[in-house]
């Protein structure tokens, strides 16, 4: 296992799963990742269904555990440390967008984007601004259960907006939205990263994988092709097994 990269915003190396199937036997969903985010950067991750985005990013944000390897996240090892020590690391220094939203239906708009960043004791989160960052001055009241998706997005964006972590996974935010719905979920996104903010964003949408610094392709749990600053038909090339040298040469 070559070593974890000093500075990085995430640093993982030789990281494995598997899961149990019925009847004892395992599959391995992740065979040996290593991955390195820069302060700064935006990383896509693409690669057919099942080949282990979902997995990779539960594991590198810390809410699923590898089998082996090393994560460090700012410098701090998140696989081996205690489930206490864990919820701080999350809590201070990452934050998740879901394709499912994951707000608290019994919480207002106000009080889903101010939760995250009150337990991490920022004594007072700008939840205004990071309401009207994403277009919904006004609707602090409302219940999550009474927007649309595409706002219930937008309310998951704030709430990151207002915590300010250092490195945000983002798992196909834009997988329930409609296109133009989808555009602006991925333009607040793309613009969080940058400075000391860090984005890895799992996308089906070549344009949004496109929109990254770089773009790590996964195959059956491995990594198959790292592409810098690709085309959507590089990536469209990468993910049907072509190389973009194959295809330059062509
Ligand atoms: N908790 C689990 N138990 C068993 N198998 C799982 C579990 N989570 C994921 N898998 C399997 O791991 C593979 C990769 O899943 P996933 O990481 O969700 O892929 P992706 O996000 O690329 O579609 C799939 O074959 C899936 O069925
Ligand atoms: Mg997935």
């Amino acid at each position: 296992m070559t070593d974890l990269l000093p500075g990085a915003a995430l640093t993982a190396r030789g990281i494995t799963k598997s899961f149990p199937l019925d009847g004892g036997a395992r599959v391995d969903v992740l065979r040996g990742i290593d991955l390195d985010v820069l302060p700064g950067e935006m990383v896509s991750i693409v690669g057919q269904s099942g080949s282990g985005k979902s997995t990779l990013m539960y594991c590198l944000a810390g809410l699923e555990r590898p089998d082996a390897g090393a994560i460090a996240v700012g410098g701090e090892r998140i696989d081996r440390a205690s489930p206490a020590r864990l919820a701080r690391l999350r809590r201070d220094r990452i934050g998740f967008v879901f394709q499912s939203y994951n707000l608290i239906p019994s919480l207002t708009v106000q009080e889903n984007v101010a939760l995250p960043a009150r337990l991490a004791r920022r004594s007072r989160p700008d939840t205004a601004a990071a309401l009207a960052a994403v277009g919904l001055s006004g609707h602090e009241r409302k219940r999550p259960g009474a927007l649309s998706g595409g706002q219930q997005q937008r309310v998951a964006i704030a709430r990151v907006l207002a915590a300010e972590p250092p490195i945000v996974f983002a798992d196909e935010p834009t997988g329930a939205l409609d296109s133009a719905t989808g555009a602006d979920v991925l333009n607040l996104l793309r613009s969080y990263a940058g400075a000391d903010r860090s984005v890895v964003l799992v996308t089906h949408d070549l344009d949004a994988a496109a929109r990254a610094d770089r773009t790590i392709v996964l195959r059956d749990g491995a990594i198959v092709e790292i592409l810098l600053r690709p085309s959507a038909l590089d990536i469209l090339a990468a993910t049907r097994g072509e190389s973009v040298r194959d295809r330059g040469a062509a």
